[in-house]
């Protein structure tokens, strides 16, 4: 039990390739929390934690920041759908919880595949809940502008929409503790 948010058990189902596979799939702007949530759920539903910006990291032996800065943004996007990708076909990731890089849903081929590989959570919060999480944080490529506030507000306004497009269920983080949050995703994950 002690290691096990931190780990993912790549299963090995060969059963009907058009069925969904039930990850629960946690999307959001950065610092919107799917890192945290995404670890206390693993605990509460007992499910294994996969998250998709450190298994990138872990295959390509750098941090995300360096493959930004050696390789360009369309490298690591290119990256991400790949990721997707393999875990469909292999179908190695059922029933997990998978957090996703904010960006990963922007893609229109990676929303589809996210339809297919679970149900879609989306942790919708406003820019000033980003920046009091992360000003001051410099792993983001994307926030490392002269303003960072001024991106994370132009950023969120135009992604929101797609993020919503991509979700099966919308969970509002504003005003909620973290714990409510996690509540709300497990109550709808064991419903199903
Ligand atoms: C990105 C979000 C980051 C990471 C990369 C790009 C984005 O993940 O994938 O820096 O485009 O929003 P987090 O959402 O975990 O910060």
């Amino acid at each position: 039990m002690k290691n096990f948010a931190g780990s993912w058990e790549p299963g090995n189902d060969r059963g009907n390739r058009n069925s969904k596979l039930k990850n629960v799939i946690l999307i959001g702007f950065m610092g919107s929390g799917k890192s945290s949530v995404g670890y206390r759920l693993s605990y509460a539903l007992k499910r294994s934690l996969c998250d998709t910006d450190s298994l990138i990291e872990k295959r390509e032996g750098r941090k995300i920041s360096q493959i930004f800065a050696e390789e360009g943004e369309q490298y690591f996007r290119d990256l991400e759908t790949a990721t997707l990708k393999q875990m469909l076909e292999k179908r190695e990731y059922k029933r997990c919880i998978l957090s996703l890089g904010g960006g990963t849903p922007l893609r229109e081929e990676n929303r589809k595949l996210l339809k297919q590989l679970g149900t879609v959570f989306y942790l919708r919060v406003t820019p000033e809940m980003v920046w009091e999480r992360l000003k001051g944080d410099t792993t983001r490529p994307l926030l490392q502008t002269e303003d960072p506030q001024r991106t994370i507000r132009e950023l969120l306004e135009k992604r929101d929409p797609i993020y919503m497009e991509a979700a099966d269920i919308v969970v509002e983080c504003s005003g909620k503790e973290q714990d409510e949050i996690v509540e709300f995703i497990r109550k709808k994950t064991v419903e199903k």
